[in-house]
């Protein structure tokens, strides 16, 4: 093995269909665990909101990025609306709320959302409800996983 080859960690790759859709909390939203890195806090997950479905006001303590795959949505905040194939870019202390745009049942909004940090979720009053991160992304996923009698698959998602 060559000195460069040592130095960095081992390439992997997920495949999405084989994650199944845990619920995220709210009504109508899901999302499949791409990647969890524990040590940097942050993670990777596609996002998928079906119709009338709210993810609920928060507050990022970190950089997020986001590649729309399908369908439409925006945030309550914040005047665009993101549809497929946009690229969308929320710095820190960014708090808003989204909604999908989605009138067909059969075809949610689908988003591969890079959080790099934790996220805070706020009640209808303003205030801290709870606090999402890569930890608890992680308990919600084996969680699923064990009350729907599934092995969870960590192998590339979690390092
Ligand atoms: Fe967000």
């Amino acid at each position: 093995m060559s000195e460069l080859a040592s130095e960095h960690a081992a390439d992997f790759l997920v495949q999405t269909a084989d994650l199944p859709w845990v619920p995220q909390g709210s009504d109508n939203v899901w999302f499949k665990p791409v990647r969890i890195n524990l040590e940097k806090g942050s993670w990777v997950n596609l996002l998928k909101v079906a119709k009338s479905g709210v993810v609920n006001r928060h507050r990022h303590l970190a950089e997020v990025e986001g590649w729309v795959l399908q369908g439409r949505w925006h945030y309550i905040e914040h005047d665009w609306q993101a549809s497929p194939g946009a690229y969308v870019y929320e710095p820190p202390g960014d708090v808003h709320t989204l909604v999908a745009d989605v009138e067909d049942e059969s075809e949610p909004m689908m988003t591969l959302f890079f959080i790099h940090g934790p996220i805070e979720y706020m009640d209808a009053d303003g205030n801290l409800a709870w606090v999402e991160t890569a930890e608890r992304k992680l308990q919600r996923y084996t969680d699923y996983c064990r009350e729907a009698g599934i092995e969870p698959k960590l192998d590339g998602i979690l390092f």
